[in-house]
């Protein structure tokens, strides 16, 4: 007879990971995401309950429109901001509040808090508009952790220097833009510090995931202690 599944304190979760460019959070997040897997987590149906995802480009609409925010030419700062909202209402939608339904651990790379920090703060596009294109978008769901990599300026810029890559359109805009955003992360961190994790991502990648795998174990074992 199969065992019942019990209800873990992950199940249902959503977890973003944010940082600027170079800050390693994709890196930092696979790290994370591999040792979850390794853990064996299900869902409540016997599913994978860890789902992986990011933005833009979670879903095949998202990608097409990842490809032209990031790949394609000149972009209004307006035009940048519907396309990534637009993103997100899909991905939202189809990927992550379905996944949410049914148990799964969600965890992302970016969702709105980079629109906050990318468009009002390094684009300066108002903040009214910025929020009112994204209500839609993501309906009012927020993240229950958000692990921010906080990273200098210098070392962001020397990671993506290093990198093989070739850079994308927002990696090009200048330190001042990417300064903006950084410190809009830390001020979003510091509003709401018990759904943020700021966690210093120079150093090396062990070190940067044992930090991070702490923050994520501190929250988790704060949501085994209160119901939902
Ligand atoms: P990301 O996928 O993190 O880039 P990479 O895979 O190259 O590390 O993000 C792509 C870029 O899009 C990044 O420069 C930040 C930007 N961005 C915004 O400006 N606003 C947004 O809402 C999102 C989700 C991303």
């Amino acid at each position: 007879m199969d065992s019942p599944t019990l209800a873990s304190p992950l199940t249902g979760r959503f977890v973003a990971f944010e940082g600027g460019d170079g800050a390693g959070k994709s890196t930092q997040l696979e790290l994370l995401a591999a040792a979850l897997r390794a853990q064996g987590l299900v869902d409540a149906t016997g599913r994978p309950g860890l789902v992986v995802t990011r933005e833009p480009g979670g879903t095949a609409l998202g990608v097409g429109i990842r490809d032209l925010l990031l790949h394609g030419g000149a972009v209004d700062a307006v035009a940048e901001a519907l396309l990534y909202a637009a993103d997100r209402a899909q991905h939202v939608a189809t990927v992550v509040r379905p996944a949410l339904a049914r148990g799964a651990l969600v965890l992302a790379d970016r969702c709105l808090d980079s629109s906050l920090a990318y468009q009002i703060e390094g684009r300066q596009l108002a903040e009214e508009l910025v929020r009112a294109v994204n209500a839609p978008a993501t309906g009012g769901l927020t993240p229950d952790l958000t692990i921010l990599l906080d990273v200098g300026q210098d070392v962001a810029a020397t990671r993506l220097a290093e990198s093989e890559r070739a850079a994308d359109r927002l990696e090009r805009a200048g330190g001042d833009f990417h300064r903006r955003v950084n410190q809009r992360y830390r001020d979003l961190a510091a509003e709401a510090p018990e759904r943020y994790a700021v966690v210093a991502a120079a150093g090396p990648v062990a070190e940067v995931q044992a930090r991070v795998r702490a923050a994520f174990d501190r929250h988790a074992a704060a949501w085994g202690r209160t119901a939902r």
